[in-house]
């Protein structure tokens, strides 16, 4: 940034992404409104006007049906959750200048009134569609509300669209014995007309989006984002932008019993948090953030599961209704914990709340803004790193500069800093940093700005080491040494703690306190603090162990154990899309014999439209034969000769065509994508696999 960019005052809104109002906050939320935060927080401490707004998501069919459930008007449902994650965000410090709801007037008027602007500008057109209905409940059936068996593997109990057990992905009426969720109840097929988002005729504008960025010169998403784009735009279809009564959410105007989905209304509710604001605040303009001239800076912050939304919906939906559009949509990836999806069963799906139970916020922040990039990776939270980093980083550097040095300041020399500066060229390499991690900050490089500043404060405290300062202040000649010995320290403190305002408010102010000083903004890190009198130390951080991480832990199990008594009679809580299977100790997965089989014959079985039959050669004359799932991926004559590798202990079964006994190993979500497992050169039939 130049100097002259950097005096003038920007204007920017900033979001994260609406969470619903049908679940808790967790970790993994977090690391969203953290990095978020984080970012407006600096931008604030810069001197800027920077908005920061969000708002619960409540609409759509699972706030209805939890609702009903639990007893309540979705109305009410509503408003407890964002109680609740109203107290979660403010104590994990997340400083929204506005907290809304998308259930709200704002909301349902802009709504209304976007959908007949992209109407009049004839973006909307109607269909006719089949769908599944539940006759007793007398409602359509969102695909996740519809279970059965599986149609490739017969598995029981799948969900909608896809099969947990095998990975197959189908349509909800191609289940077997399939069920309404919601009432048990056989759906039937009914017709209904819906209304969709000519979503193709913005192909031009968005390749010519994607393909440029701001005047600031900032691209409108990231590289890696911007190569899924590349494709999701070869193939644009309409968007079903309605649903039918009954939902819970904004009624399309003229079309009496249909909906707007939920998709449509939810970022409009960002525009709506900032409307709401401006109704409350003298300073700001909805037109000078919205309007098609604006020149204000917009970003959204998202996970990367809702790209789709942002950046391809989102942006026509504003420039198709007259609004402008965004400056750029940032993406980061997915919270692990201790490398694995979060789990419910290990205790690493963490709530929000449990986390705050054990720890204080700012060690979460910290952890989170040490290791985020402007990337889209997935980011691990490892428990033990994140333990032994606040420790030696937080606890045993940076707060240890302030009080290796100011009880000397306390007790010897009056509460008052030193008139000299010794080491000035130490202190402006301090000082002196500023601009890059400014940088660093502005381009959401975290991890480089922390990594930076703690460079910083190594240096801090081998200077101290080195000084020893508890030895001079022994000596008469010697004490006036460690007076500006230990002022020139608590300087160096004071610039760190500037800089990591961001990501420790809480440590700023206490630091404020103890330094009397007004302000930890960006620029007062110049300020050099000479003859200043300062505050008694008191401690502000302490160390962490692996105790509470496991107590943590244990808690966020004993919610599981509530949540799945819940989950017994209500369907609508998310699903991951393919999750990780219970875990099992090494003796259960050492009961499976793999062994590396060649295909010694492979043949169509009469009758059987997805089967093949295939001879096993496992060497010393042992054959076994299979029947074997993946006719609709491989031609017999191709798989002759293949070496693969079969489960050989599975108890034989017999089908209509013969005895199986076995099974090949395959990976893929079935059809023409099913792909058997193929061992490294130089394996031999009959070789164990371990
Ligand atoms: N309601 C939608 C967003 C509408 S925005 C107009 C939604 N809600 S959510 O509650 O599922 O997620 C809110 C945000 O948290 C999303 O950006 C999502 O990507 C992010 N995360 C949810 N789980 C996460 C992790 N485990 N890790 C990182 N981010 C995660 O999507
Ligand atoms: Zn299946």
């Amino acid at each position: 940034m130049t100097a002259e960019n950097q005096q003038k005052q920007r204007k920017i809104l900033v979001t994260s992404a609406l969470p619903y109002a049908n679940g808790d906050i967790h970790i993994g939320h977090l690391l969203e409104y953290v990095q978020t935060d984080i970012w407006v927080r600096f931008q604030k401490s810069r001197g800027h006007q920077c908005i920061y707004v969000c708002a619960d998501d409540t609409h759509g069919t699972p706030v209805m049906l939890r609702a009903q459930k639990e007893g309540k008007t979705p109305e009410e449902f509503i408003q407890e959750s964002h109680a609740a994650h109203e107290k979660d965000f403010a104590d994990a410090l997340v400083g929204f200048d506005n907290y809304y709801t998308t259930h709200s007037e704002e909301s349902k008027e802009l709504t209304q009134d976007i959908y007949l602007k992209l109407k009049e500008k004839g973006h909307i057109s109607s269909k006719t569609i089949n769908q599944l209905y539940d006759p007793e409940k007398n409602m359509f059936l969102p695909d996740r509300f519809v279970q059965g068996t599986c149609p490739k593997c017969d598995a029981e109990d799948q969900y909608g669209d896809n099969c947990d057990n095998c990975g197959a992905t189908y349509t909800p009426a191609e289940l077997k014995n399939p069920k309404s969720a919601v009432s048990g109840a056989t759906p039937i097929t009914k017709e209904s007309e819906h209304f969709f988002f000519d979503l193709k005729e913005f192909e031009g504008f968005l390749r010519e989006w994607l393909s440029t960025g701001t005047r600031e010169g900032v691209p409108h998403v990231q590289a890696e984002v911007q190569n899924k784009m590349n494709e999701w735009l070869d193939d644009l279809r309409k968007w079903d932008i309605s649903r039918d009564a009954p939902y819970f959410g904004w009624e399309i105007p003229g079309e009496e019993g249909k909906y707007f989905y939920v998709w449509l209304d939810a970022p409009i509710g960002y525009m709506a948090s900032f409307k709401n604001l401006c109704s409350k605040r003298d300073d700001l303009n909805f037109e000078d953030f919205w309007g098609k001239d604006s020149d204000a800076e917009v970003y959204h912050f998202i996970g990367k599961d809702i790209i789709y939304f942002h950046t391809l919906f989102w942006p026509s939906v504003l420039n198709g209704a007259g609004y402008r559009t965004p400056s750029a949509v940032w993406a980061h990836g997915f919270v692990t914990v201790n490398g694995n999806k979060m789990s419910k069963s290990k205790g690493t799906f963490i709530k929000a709340r449990t986390y705050l139970e054990h720890f204080r916020p700012e060690f979460l922040r910290y952890y989170y803004a040490a290791k985020l990039s402007s990337r889209i990776d997935d980011f691990d939270l490892n428990l033990e790193d994140f333990v032994q980093r606040v420790n030696s980083d937080l606890v045993g550097k940076l707060v240890n500069i302030a009080s290796r040095c100011a009880g000397f300041i306390t007790k010897q020399f009056d509460g008052t800093l030193s008139n000299d500066i010794i080491e000035p060229e130490l202190l402006s390499e301090f000082t002196g940093a500023s601009e890059e991690l400014a940088q660093h900050y502005e381009n959401r490089e975290f991890g480089r700005a922390i990594k930076h500043i703690m460079s910083l404060a190594d240096k801090a405290n081998a200077y101290i080491a080195n000084e020893e300062p508890w030895k001079l202040a022994k000596n008469d000649d010697t004490k006036e040494r460690a007076h500006q010995v230990c002022s020139l320290g608590i300087n160096m403190f004071k610039v760190l703690a500037t800089y990591l305002a961001p990501v420790l408010p809480e440590l700023a102010d206490k630091v404020q306190d103890f330094l009397k000083v007004d302000s930890l903004d960006w620029a007062s890190a110049q300020n050099v603090l000479t003859g200043h009198e300062i505050n008694k130390f008191k401690p502000m951080m302490q160390r962490i162990d692996m105790k509470q991480v496991e107590a943590m832990i244990e808690d966020s199990k004993e919610d599981l154990q509530e949540e799945a008594q819940l989950d017994e009679n209500q369907a609508d809580e998310p699903q991951l899309d393919d999750p990780i299977k219970d875990e099992i100790e090494f003796g259960d997965f050492d009961k499976i014999d793999l062994r590396i089989a060649k295909i010694a014959k492979a043949e169509h079985v009469e009758g059987a439209d997805k089967l093949l039959k295939l001879q096993l050669d496992l060497g010393k004359g042992v054959t076994k034969q299979v029947f074997a799932g993946i006719k609709s991926a491989y031609n017999p004559e191709d798989l002759e000769g293949k070496l693969t590798v079969m489960v050989a202990n599975l108890a034989p079964r017999k089908m209509r065509f013969g005895m199986s006994e076995g099974m090949v190993l395959a990976a893929g979500p079935g059809g023409k994508d099913l792909w058997i497992m193929n061992p490294d050169e130089g394996a031999q039939p009959g070789m164990r696999v371990k």
